[in-house]
């Protein structure tokens, strides 16, 4: 069998992660998949730069957007970020030009992700995200495969790893929030600008995601109701604790009325709950559906391993032939989502 021939762009955390698990565990991998993937080109921006990792015969590309043209590819794997520029260009030419995508790319899922699926299915190629959201967690297949038997009631997550080591750091230490971000930002959690993650930003891409192969409609980023940590002071955790609480950064979907209701924003969990219990860099996910039941995926959210597995299960799925429509098409009778309610002690969240 002919081996998956991938360009990666990028070659930042998460980029070096897939080209090292790639290295270390080439038969392993080439005996999940039934062949093996290689890489043939790389792209970054600065080629001089140290990056611990050794591309072997891959060829250097200065310019990213070659490997959506160029005929010895079958996969581009886009590591870049952001919603336009140079990663949204990179994916459409590449989808045009009928190759397969994977991307960790939350921003440009949550903007784009229904014109680009429509673009994949139209050429019959993969575009799969499983990295996008909640790193390690293999989230998107759960709610795109494993629960499609069910009605969802809810989603509910602690989606964004730097905000949860953030205050989960300032909580247990006492140390400042400037301090623990720039710690996050060194372990390669942050995104390339933090205030995507201190905003709720980062976390409402992601809910959007979820939301829509949820409830089966289209991704809606624009009417998540937001309201980020920056606020969040030593006191207030201080005061949560002394109440039995903790404070997270919740992302909630729910059904509501005649619509979706998709919320992200610090909220009070108490102690002794699940969610309560998820630190550090670790995030959850809680589904409802009216056939399973409750179901909780815990794991590590952000980082170079979590996020460069979740990259390599989508590559292996492509090696395999496996190509699954990139969301569930939008069918939904829902309308559009309700403004959020005003906030409260969030202990009745699972
Ligand atoms: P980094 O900032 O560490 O890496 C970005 C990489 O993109 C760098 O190698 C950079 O090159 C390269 N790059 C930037 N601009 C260009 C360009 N014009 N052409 C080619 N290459 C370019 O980001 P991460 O690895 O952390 O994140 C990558 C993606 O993964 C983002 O979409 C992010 O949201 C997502 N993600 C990240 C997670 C994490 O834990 N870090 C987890 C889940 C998703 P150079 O190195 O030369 O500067
Ligand atoms: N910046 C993101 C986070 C990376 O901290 O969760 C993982 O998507």
């Amino acid at each position: 069998t002919k081996p998956l021939r991938i360009g990666v762009a990028g070659l930042g955390t998460v980029g070096v992660g897939v080209v090292k698990i790639l290295a270390a565990r080439r038969e392993f991998l080439a005996a999940a998949a039934g062949r093996s993937i290689d890489i043939v080109a790389v792209s970054a921006r600065n080629k001089a730069k140290a990056r611990g990792i050794d591309i072997g015969s891959a060829r250097w590309e200065d310019d990213a957007l070659k490997l959506a043209t160029a005929d010895d590819i079958d996969v581009v794997v886009e590591l870049i970020g952001g919603a336009e520029g140079v990663a949204r260009a990179l994916v459409e030419t590449a989808l045009a030009n009928g190759k397969h995508v994977v991307t960790a790319n939350k921003a440009l899922i949550a903007h784009h992700g229904i014109a680009l699926a429509k673009l994949a299915e139209n050429k019959g190629v993969a575009l799969n995200y499983e990295a996008a959201v909640a790193g390690g967690i293999p989230i998107i297949k759960a709610l795109r495969e494993g629960l499609a038997a069910n009605e969802i009631e809810s989603v509910t997550g602690i989606l964004n790893g730097t905000c949860n080591y953030i205050l989960t750091e300032m909580e247990t230490t006492g140390r400042d929030f400037a301090d623990v971000l720039k710690d996050a930002q060194a372990l390669g959690y942050a995104e390339a600008d933090p205030s995507f993650d201190v905003g709720g930003i980062d976390a409402a891409h992601k809910l959007a995601i979820l939301a829509s192969l949820a409830f089966g409609r289209e991704v809606d980023f624009g009417s998540v109701n937001i309201e980020g940590i920056e606020k969040i002071t030593a006191a207030d955790i201080k005061f949560a604790k002394e109440f039995g609480y903790k404070i997270k950064l919740l992302a909630i979907a729910t059904k509501s009325d005649g619509g979706v209701e998709q919320r992200v924003h610090p909220a009070l969990v108490a102690e002794g709950s699940p969610l309560a219990a998820v630190s550090g860099v670790f995030n959850a996910v809680a589904v409802r559906g009216d056939r399973v039941g409750l179901l909780v995926l815990e794991g590590r959210g952000a980082g170079e391993g979590p996020t460069a597995s979740a990259v390599l299960s989508d590559l292996v799925d492509i090696a395999r032939g496996l190509v699954m429509p990139p969301f569930i098409v939008p069918t939904s009778h829902l309308k559009a989502p309700a403004k959020a309610a005003e906030g409260g002690p969030e202990s009745a969240y699972y």
